[in-house]
């Protein structure tokens, strides 16, 4: 499907923001004292999307996957993990930050340019990205601690205690959906870069000798998820790191290709042994596997996939985002988005046709109150029927369900789908079955 080049990229953000805010989907945090940047808010559509977005993502890992299981760690942990881990010492340099693609360098490796996209460059800083916060009641008593910067640690901290409560034999994986928080010297582009955000992570614990190959199954399991539920996966594509994050040996991004500000939207790490060695010399515990079978003991190495849910949830609605003439309203257009309808906040709308009538207002709520246990359905009966599917296919409703005249005679409603607009006529009991149909 062409996407159509109407905008330009940066007026379509624009235009995503706008909507996201007038919509429901998106609100500026803390708006009334005057906002606080990189804080954002999901309203009553964005938070529909956001948990379909989840549940996606997590019934893929740990049902159509052997040998996932899923956690749900704390934000807060004992600081020493961000030693172990690396965070501080890797954090603390003075560092400078390209205003274009983000990366940051080291202030003394650096003269004035950026090697990587020639952007400016910000003033050195001796900033850490971890956000502390202190822990107790007492003033003087307080202890320092530390919002995780990156998700993925509790799953290390909790693998022992995963492999004792579980039947998990090795190649295995451990999944988590969490918040993450980082003081962003830069937080910007709307849900691009916040400071506070949410990450998908699996952590995949193979032997060392598997790590290639398992790598390349993750990456390309990665892409061929993202690609099944966006609406141009053309737009996605592969970026190969050269400067890698201090625990990794070899790194790649799943891109959004088409944004108009930054691309990444997943890393598909290597770790190695890094975090569990860590982990292991930091805490004196012994982290190794004992295989069984073999009688073998040794580190599992890692191959993490982490993305960021709210990158995601934006490049979705980037590449969704549709303006179009509608050839049955004489070249009127439309906003739609062409949403994926698993991802789509309803499912669907029901209207009566005319709302000062008892008996079709009557006959749609009924409906309406049958659909609304089994699938997020909206109601309206406010305005004309155009301006109602219009106000649909802006939030990317699929079908929209209409009763008329001729419903109280036939029992049939008319169901218009979004892209096509094109109706049909369904019987009111076959009407579920039909839409639970579709949407598969
Ligand atoms: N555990 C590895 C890790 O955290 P990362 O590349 O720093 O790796 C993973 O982050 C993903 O988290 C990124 O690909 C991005 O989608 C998301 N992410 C990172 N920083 C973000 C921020 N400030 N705002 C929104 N999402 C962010």
């Amino acid at each position: 499907m062409a996407k159509p080049k109407a905008e330009n990229k940066s007026d379509l953000m624009e235009k995503i923001v706008s909507l996201c805010k007038r919509r429901g989907f998106v609100f500026p945090g803390s708006e009334i004292y005057g906002g606080l940047q990189g804080f954002y808010d999901f309203g009553p559509l964005g938070v529909e999307m956001k948990n379909n977005l989840k549940r996606l993502w997590w019934d893929w890992m740990t049902r159509e996957h052997d040998n996932i299981v899923g956690i749900d760690g704390a934000i807060i942990t004992n600081p020493k993990v961000w030693e172990a881990s690396g965070h501080l010492k890797n954090f603390v340099d003075p560092l400078v930050e390209c205003k274009k693609c983000h990366h940051r360098f080291k202030a003394d490796d650096i003269n004035a340019e950026c090697p990587d996209c020639g952007g400016n460059l910000t003033e050195p800083k001796v900033f850490n990205i971890l956000v502390p916060t202190q822990l107790g009641v007492i003033e003087e008593e307080k202890t320092s601690a530390y919002l995780r910067g990156e998700a993925c640690q509790t799953i290390y901290l909790d693998y022992k205690s995963v492999l004792d409560t579980t039947r998990l034999k090795i190649p295995f994986g451990i999944c988590q959906i969490g918040k993450a928080f980082r003081n962003e010297v830069t937080p910007g582009n709307f849900l691009f870069r916040q400071r506070e955000f949410e990450q998908w992570d699996l952590q995949w614990f193979c032997r060392p000798e598997e790590m290639e190959k398992w790598f390349e199954y993750w990456k390309s399991e990665r892409m061929a998820w993202y690609k099944s539920i966006f609406t141009h996966p053309e737009n996605l594509g592969f970026y190969q790191h050269e400067k890698l994050a201090h625990y990794a040996k070899k790194a790649f991004d799943i891109e959004y290709t088409a944004s108009p500000v930054g691309k990444e939207m997943e890393g598909i790490h290597w770790r190695g042994d890094w975090d569990l060695s860590r982990h292991a010399e930091f805490s004196g515990q012994d982290l190794s596997y004992a295989d069984l079978e073999t009688g073998e003991k040794f580190i599992p190495n890692i191959v993490e996939t982490s993305g960021g849910v709210d990158r995601a949830f934006l490049f979705l609605l980037l590449d969704a985002y549709c303006e179009e003439k509608d050839p049955a309203k004489d070249g009127a257009s439309r906003v739609v988005l062409k949403l994926n309808p698993k991802i789509a906040p309803y499912k669907i709308a029901v209207f009566p046709l005319l709302a000062n009538k008892p008996e079709l207002v009557k006959m749609a709520k009924d409906i309406y109150d049958s659909l609304k246990t089994q699938f997020m359905a909206a109601w309206d009966d406010r305005g004309n029927i155009g301006k109602r599917y219009y106000a649909q296919d802006e939030i990317g409703t699929p079908f929209c369900v209409t009763v008329d005249f001729d419903s109280l005679e036939d029992k049939k409603v008319t169901v218009r789908e979004r892209d096509s607009m094109k109706q049909e006529r369904v019987e009111i009991n076959e009407l579920a079955e039909y839409i639970k149909k579709q949407l598969n």
